[in-house]
C-alpha cells in the first residue's frame, strides 16, 4: 500500500530538518521538503539546503521562488495599508505565512499529499497563521504540527536527537536567537532578549548598522515616487516591487533606521519581546504616509486609519484569508487611486522623516492655507460656521453645565 505523503514547510534549519526523520518515524509517512524563498537571508545554497533534506530521508526536496508573488500580493497590500501590528511592528513574519501556505496547499493538492506539517511551537502566532490559512485554502487536509508535539523541548535536545540520527547541526551549539527575516525585514527574539529589561546586544542586528557609530554615514535625501499607493522608483530610477523592496533596505540599514525594540501581545495571550529590524519597510510606510497626507480626504484619512489597525491585527492574528480581511483591501484599494506622487526622505542616524511631497492630486491649496497676502480663505464665512458649529455646546452648557468642572458660576459661587 501506498504511504501517505506530507508536505514539509523546510527552512534547512534545526528545527525542521529534525521534523523530517521525526514524521518518517512517527507518522511513517513519505515527507517532501519544500523551501519556500520569499527573500530570507542563506546560510547554505539553496543546493545545498535541497540536498540537506534529501539527505536526512525526504523523497523530495523542492525550493519554490516566490518573490515577486510575496512583493506584489502581499507586501503590496500591507503597504497600501500602512501595516503596523500594535501600531509598531510591520508585520514582517506575518506576511510571509499566507503565502507559503498556499504554496504547500497547492503542491499537496499536486503531489496527491494528504497532510501538511510545519515547524513551529505551540507558543507563538506562526502555528495560528499557516494553520489557519491552510484550513481557509483547503478544509479537508490534516496538518502536523511536530515541533508541537515531540519531547524535544529544548535545543539542546533537538542537537542531541539530530546527533544521534545523523542529521547535520550547526556548528554553534548555542545560538543565542530564533529568527525568521523574508524581504521585509528580521525578528529575533531569545536568549538575553527575554528579559525586557536588557538593551538588545549590537550582534542581534545584521541589515541595519549601529546610528551611533562614529563612522555612521551623513544624512541622505532619496525620493521615492510612488503610483496608486505603491513604489515604483527610487531616486527616479524606476524597478520592480521586489528590487524596490531590496534597495531600500540597503539605504535605509546603513543609517540604522527601522530597529524596532518592542513587546507585543501575542495571539495566544503571551506578552513576548521581540527585536525587528525592517528599514526598507519602515521608510516606505513613512514616505507613504506623508503622501496620503497630501491625497486623501480628510474623512477617508481617518476612518483609513482605524482600518489600518483592523486590518493588522487581522493579519497578525493569521487571519489573512478572511472575508472582514479581505473586504478590507477592497476598502484600501479604493482609497490608493491618487496616492501618486513624490516624497523626499531624509534619512539619517537612525531616523527617517517626509521633508518634501508633491502630486498631481495634492489637496493642498496654497490659497487657502497660506497667511501671507495671497490668502483666499473666506473669514466671513468662519464666523457664520462658528455660530452654528458651537451652537449645540452652547445650548447644552446654558442647560447642563453643572457637568463641567471650573466654570464661571462655579468660582463666583
Ligand atoms: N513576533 C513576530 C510575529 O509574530 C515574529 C515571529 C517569529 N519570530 C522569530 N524570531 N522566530 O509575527
Amino acid at each position: 500500500m501506498k504511504k501517505g505523503t506530507c508536505i514539509l514547510a523546510y527552512s534547512g534549519g534545526l528545527d525542521t530538518s529534525v521534523c523530517i526523520r521525526w514524521i518518517i518515524e512517527n507518522y511513517d509517512l513519505d515527507v517532501i521538503a519544500c523551501v519556500v524563498d520569499v527573500g530570507q537571508e542563506r546560510v547554505d545554497t539553496l543546493d545545498a539546503i535541497q540536498q540537506k533534506a534529501l539527505d536526512i530521508g525526504a523523497i523530495q526536496s523542492l525550493v519554490l521562488d516566490v518573490r515577486d508573488e510575496f512583493a506584489q500580493d502581499y507586501v503590496a497590500l500591507s503597504l497600501m495599508t500602512n501595516g503596523m501590528y500594535e501600531n509598531k511592528y510591520p508585520l514582517v513574519s506575518a506576511l510571509s505565512r499566507p503565502l507559503i501556505s498556499k504554496r504547500l496547499v497547492a503542491l499537496a493538492k499536486e503531489l496527491d499529499a494528504e497532510y501538511i506539517a510545519h515547524g513551529c511551537t505551540g507558543k507563538g502566532n506562526d502555528q495560528v497563521r499557516f494553520e489557519t490559512s491552510i484550513a481557509a485554502l483547503d478544509p479537508d487536509i490534516t496538518i502536523l504540527g511536530p515541533v508541537r508535539e515531540w519531547e524535544l523541548t529544548s535545543r539542546d535536545k533537538a542537537m542531541d536527537y539530530a546527533e544521534k540520527h545523523g542529521i547535520p547541526v550547526p556548528t554553534t551549539k548555542v545560538s543565542p536567537y530564533s529568527i525568521d527575516d523574508n524581504m521585509t525585514g528580521r525578528a529575533i527574539e531569545c536568549g538575553v532578549l527575554e528579559d525586557p529589561n536588557v538593551a538588545p546586544p549590537e550582534d542581534v542586528y545584521t541589515i541595519t548598522q549601529d546610528p551611533k557609530r562614529v563612522d555612521a554615514p551623513d544624512e541622505e535625501i532619496v525620493t521615492l515616487t510612488f503610483k496608486e499607493g505603491l513604489p515604483v522608483a527610487i531616486n527616479g530610477q524606476q524597478m520592480d516591487l521586489t528590487a524596490l523592496i531590496e534597495e531600500m533596505n540597503a539605504i535605509a540599514g546603513p543609517h540604522g533606521v527601522g530597529r524596532i525594540d518592542m513587546i507585543e501581545n501575542r495571539l495566544i495571550g503571551v506578552k513576548s519581546r521581540e527585536i525587528y529590524e525592517a528599514p526598507g519597510m519602515m521608510a516606505l510606510i513613512t514616505a507613504h504616509k506623508a503622501l496620503e497626507e497630501l491625497t486623501l480626504e480628510r474623512e477617508t484619512m481617518h476612518f483609513k486609519l482605524g482600518l489600518e489597525q483592523q486590518w493588522s491585527q487581522l493579519v497578525y492574528f493569521g487571519k489573512w484569508f478572511s472575508p472582514l480581511k479581505l473586504a478590507i483591501d477592497a476598502f484600501m484599494a479604493s482609497t490608493q487611486r491618487y496616492v501618486t506622487g513624490d516624497v523626499r526622505l531624509s534619512l539619517y542616524r537612525g531616523n527617517c522623516v517626509a521633508v518634501g511631497r508633491t502630486s498631481p492630486y495634492s489637496l493642498y491649496d496654497f490659497g487657502l492655507a497660506t497667511y501671507d497676502d495671497s490668502d483666499q480663505f473666506n473669514h466671513t464665512a468662519a464666523k457664520g460656521f462658528m455660530e452654528l458649529y458651537s451652537l449645540p455646546i452652547k445650548v447644552w452648557s446654558q442647560v447642563q453645565s453643572g457637568a463641567l468642572p471650573n466654570t464661571r458660576k462655579d468660582k463666583i459661587e
